[in-house]
């Protein structure tokens, strides 16, 4: 039967109900039910359906669709995303039923850490709005949420996502009492605006082994944002728990101390009926390790790690001859996954997991390499616009957890942080080519830049010194410190907030000129120019030094083209000086890292980047994966060379923020990028580094244009460079003037000459000099 596509939006008859058995937070999920006639299955049955917490629906006992943490999560006092499916399938003609359950979601569990913890942010009733309709234009209407419907509760005795949930199978539900319907605006409903989160394939256990307490600890192998499965054979009545940890300690013991006050548990009661399978139904959890304590009458048949995503499936690859490289993109891949639930969160296991917007924006051009993250993140920057505060100042996160809470100004208005707002719709707009989100975000990003220039003097963004004053400037966040006896330099907060503004006024001007907005434009260009010259007054020396003498400070600056170009080989040379001190190993935190190797590479110190990526110490990208790591670690450091863990208040496993150097192993090493100017990669730029220790080199990017790939080996002095332009593109080859005598595709060239290269396979090869990268 033909199933036509639900385009929406359609006025709402249904109304948002509350289950009278709702026993408010933390107590058990409830349910709404209702039956009602089908005369005749047509087959263009659809459901439309959303809840203030998180739903699950079921039509004649059966699940409708398989997405998880429905509806997802937005800044919910403005806008509550709904899902449509099609349910000719599960509907039958006479009696049907349609049951919906709602968990407590992150509408109103706890959330923060505990001296922030807030509960009940958006609401302190879980509700529900559904209706099944058909017809050609889907206006018949055959059942809606109203005050007939009955309300019971679940066998999910309690759900939250930091505490996790405790389900009861000898639970049996019986709905008998009532709904209450309340007012809400259906006008807050919108589409799910990005893919739902589903589960990837089950990783079953590697190992398994039992601990002194008899408890059984099962390893999956892979760090991950998930859920543990199990089928447990029942023979008395009985109760398994399952607890999570991402790691092991030092001794090999299970250990979550890191997750802080999140409980992260699921609870199973059976009884002697048999088997069931469960898994947690409203929560998720980050880990890799399950510790299960099983009470006499329970056993555990199977059990599986189930992980869960809104980007399952990656758009990149990248390999090369050097396998800790190999596991460290793999881990960012999983990085991301798991931490784009349908918010782009820091982390997926401590009392935490919010959408902050300076891991966002950091990580955001490797996200749009690594996944399709265009309608998570399209998606994200809504939300930041709605917790825009009234001067401008953006949120730390989003949805914004204490923005409801009158007069609160606290978790705002960061200098890269907030600057989210104008880079992420920027990467969006460059990587998929729609000019939509910078045309809708233009004006927050103004208002940014407003309250940025607004914390200024003489064109030098001055934050405040004091944690949630307006302006607070969260810096070059984990930045290494060095020892106590020898501490590293680290970029002032001035420098770094002064930087960040110049960087949003460069994303502004540009919108402005794309999108017409001359008398905006010509303001931002002004303001554009005052800060560029402050910054050189300010904090670059006339012997071409930077103030603060570190490695952002150099990567920074070099990359947005601060350093005026007279200096550029002086402050490259200090640049040089800056890693020389920190005997060839990264010196960058959360701001600096995704800068530190493509500033390298720009100013021409390919070798260098590619000596300060390879080296295995900490602190390093490689590592954490000498260490076995599968996911990206929060901090350098979260294994210390010794093999003891970093203090457990901030040390998460499974933070992407330095994973964002995927993104240069694909423009730079690999050697392909979108050109600004012709975005979503309609004009395609070819420009390798060759880093022999790396050859071979094979990569690629699945395209809104098609496959893009590159690839290179490296045979004594000579390099072969392979790549492909999708069909209806463009593409330049830009190779350097170290890659000497090359010839493209058979005709020989003169070095450094830039070469247009047509839809297809070409194959360039060339030999590097000394020097040459
Ligand atoms: C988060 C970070 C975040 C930072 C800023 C941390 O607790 O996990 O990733 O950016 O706070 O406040």
């Amino acid at each position: 039967m033909e199933t036509r596509q639900y385009v929406g939006p359609i006025e709402w008859v249904g109304k948002m109900i509350v289950p009278l058995t709702d026993r408010g937070e933390g107590g058990p999920a409830s349910q709404v039910t209702r039956e009602f006639d089908v005369e005749l299955v047509r087959g263009n049955e659809i459901l439309r359906v959303s809840a203030c917490g998180l739903y699950r629906a079921f039509i004649n006992g059966q699940r409708v669709g398989e997405d998880v943490l429905t509806p997802g999560w937005t800044t919910y006092d403005a806008r509550l995303s709904y899902q449509v499916y099609h349910v000719a399938h599960l509907l039958k003609e006479g009696r049907n039923t349609i049951t919906i359950w709602i968990g407590d979601g992150w509408y109103r569990s706890p959330l923060m850490w505990m001296s922030e913890r807030r509960t009940e942010v958006w609401g302190t009733e879980v509700s529900a709005i559904a209706e099944i309709r058909s017809g050609e234009d889907f206006s018949k209407v055959l059942v809606a949420t109203d005050e007939h419907w009955l309300s019971g509760q679940t066998p999910v005795r309690k759900s939250q996502i930091y505490f996790g949930e405790i389900f009861d199978a000898t639970f049996a539900s019986r709905p008998r009492e009532g709904v209450r319907s309340i007012v809400f605006d259906t006008r807050k409903l919108i589409l799910h605006e990005c893919a739902p989160v589903r589960e990837l394939s089950p990783l079953d256990p590697i190992r398994q082994w039992r601990d002194t307490d008899g408890r059984t600890i099962y390893d999956f192998g892979q760090n991950a944002a998930g859920y543990v499965r199990v089928s447990i054979a029942g023979e008395t009545a009985g109760e398994i728990l399952i607890e999570h940890a991402e790691i092991l300690d030092e001794r090999g013991e299970f250990y979550n101390v890191n997750y802080r006050s999140a409980e992260a548990i699921s609870r199973v009661q059976v009884n002697e009926r048999g088997l069931i399978d469960y898994s947690p139904i409203f929560t998720y959890f980050g880990f890799r390790y399950a510790r299960v304590t099983a009470s006499d009458g329970a056993r555990i048949t199977k059990i599986q790690s189930v992980p869960i995503s809104s980007v399952p499936d990656a758009t990149a690859g990248f390999s090369c001859g050097n396998e800790l490289v190999n596991r460290f993109f793999e881990n960012a891949i999983w990085s991301h996954r798991s931490n784009f639930i349908d918010v782009p969160i820091d982390c997926p296991q401590r009392d935490e997991r919010l959408g902050y917007s300076g891991d966002a924006q950091v990580f955001a051009a490797a996200a749009c390499y690594l996944a399709d993250s265009e309608g998570i993140l399209t998606k994200f920057v809504r939300d930041l616009m709605v917790d825009q505060a009234l001067d401008g100042a953006i949120s730390h996160t989003s949805p914004h957890v204490v923005r409801m809470k009158p007069g609160n100004r606290k978790q705002r208005g960061s200098m890269g942080w907030g600057d989210a707002i104008t880079i992420i719709p920027w990467r969006l707009y460059v990587h998929y080519g729609n000019e939509d989100i910078i045309a809708e975000a233009f004006p927050a990003m103004v208002r940014w830049i407003d309250f940025a220039w607004s914390l200024t003097t003489d064109g030098v963004v001055r934050p405040p010194n004091t944690p949630g004053m307006r302006g607070y400037c969260l810096g070059d966040w984990l930045q290494p410190a060095g020892t106590e006896a020898n501490p590293l330099p680290t970029i002032g907060k001035d420098a770094i907030a002064t930087i960040y503004l110049f960087i949003s006024l460069t994303i502004g001007t540009r919108v402005a000129d794309i999108l017409g907005e001359t008398d905006t434009g010509a303001r931002l260009e002004q303001m554009r120019s005052a800060v560029e010259t402050a910054f050189r007054r300010e904090f670059i020396t006339a012997s071409g030094r930077l103030k603060h003498d570190d490695q952002t400070s150099y990567a920074l600056a070099l990359l947005h083209d601060l350093v005026p170009p007279e200096l550029v080989e002086a402050t490259t040379d200090c640049f040089r000086q800056a890693i020389g001190r920190t005997g060839g190993r990264l010196g960058t935190g959360f701001l600096g890292t995704p800068a530190l190797l493509p500033a390298l590479s720009k100013v021409g110190e390919g070798h260098l980047a590619a000596s300060v990526f390879l080296q295995e110490e900490v602190p390093g990208w490689l590592y954490q994966v000498k260490r076995g790591a599968t996911t990206i670690w929060e901090r350098w450091d979260g294994v210390l060379a010794d093999g003891t863990l970093f203090d457990p208040d901030m040390n998460s496993f499974n933070h992407y923020a330095f994973g964002a150097v995927c993104d240069w192993l694909l423009e730079s090493v690999a050697g392909f990028r979108p050109d600004p100017k012709q975005p979503g990669f309609e004009h395609i730029i070819y420009s390798p580094t060759i880093i022999p220790e790396l050859s071979p080199v094979t990569a690629h990017y699945d395209s809104v244009r098609g496959k893009i790939s590159a690839d290179w080996t490296v045979v004594g002095e000579d390099v072969r460079y392979e790549i492909t332009v999708p069909d209806g593109t463009r593409g330049t080859l830009r190779l350097s003037r170290a890659h000497l005598e090359p010839v493209v595709d058979g005709v020989s060239v003169d070095a450094g000459r830039e070469v247009v290269v047509t839809p297809g396979h070409h194959v360039v090869t060339f030999r590097l000099s000394n020097h040459g990268r």
